[in-house]
């Protein structure tokens, strides 16, 4: 199957008078997206994600009150599994859309689920200036990012909030495309350029690999990945 491009172009334009500062040209490109679709990535947790809160079960025992935080969280299948499993969830994404599905999802599920509208090129995982945000200065035990693929300089800049963000014992699980040769190769990192960029965490696991995706409508068939799984140093 073809792979719709993931990434709108970025062409900036004013933002209309007492519009949210979002990027209102990207956040259109995914509220389309999300609007056009039941499930864009389907219903069903990242299984890496799985795989890898299942393998915490053994160090934490259960999650209950165990605060998560998932960005890019898009229609929410990520969020409402980990509130399933007993996290309490607060979701980032600036998709309306997705944002509505996610809070409909959750419902349907019956657990809570915090969702914030923020542009994540925004976001600082360590200010409590700029943003009302339930969220800012708390320190999370779990931060997700599942294929989350923001532009280099974001990314640069959020992942080395990390370590402050996390809690003393801390995760932090992410997968993402891996493109070595495409113009946006910077948006799809190999695993020594995430290593570098989440220190001074410490990798748990993590490989690049070629794995069959069935994730709803967008995430078929096989595509190069990077998969992480890092903790803060005790
Ligand atoms: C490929 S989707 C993945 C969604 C979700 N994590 C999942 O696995 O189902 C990428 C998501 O990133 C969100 N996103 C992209 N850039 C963003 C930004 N700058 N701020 C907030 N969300 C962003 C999009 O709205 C979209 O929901």
């Amino acid at each position: 199957m073809s792979n719709p491009s993931e990434h709108p172009t970025h062409h900036p334009h004013p933002q209309p008078q007492g519009a949210p500062p979002l990027n209102s040209s990207q956040a259109q490109f995914w509220d389309e997206r999300y609007a056009s679709l039941p499930w864009a990535y389907g219903q069903e947790p990242n299984d890496f994600l799985r795989q890898e809160v299942d393998a915490l079960r053994t160090t934490w025992g259960h999650f209950k009150g165990r605060r998560a935080l998932c960005l890019a969280d898009g229609e929410g299948r990520n969020g409402v599994y980990l509130a399933q499993l007993g996290f309490e969830v607060t979701s980032l994404d600036f998709s309306a859309q997705a944002r509505k599905k996610a809070l409909q999802w959750a419902q349907t599920c019956g657990v809570a689920l915090q969702y914030t509208l923020m542009d994540l090129n925004d976001y600082d995982f360590n200010s409590n200036d700029s943003l009302a945000l339930e969220a800012v200065g708390k320190s999370w035990d779990l931060i997700v990012a599942i294929f989350f693929q923001p532009s280099k300089p974001t990314r640069e800049r959020l992942y080395a909030g990390l370590n402050q963000a996390l809690s003393a014992q801390g995760h932090f699980i992410l997968e993402t495309k891996h493109e070595r040769s495409s113009p946006e190769s910077e948006r799809y990192p190999g695993l020594a350029t995430l290593v570098r960029d989440i220190e001074p965490l410490l990798l748990v696991t993590g490989q690049e690999c070629a794995r069959e995706l069935n994730e709803g409508t967008y995430h078929q068939g096989m595509h190069e990945v990077t998969q992480l799984h890092a903790k803060k140093m005790a």
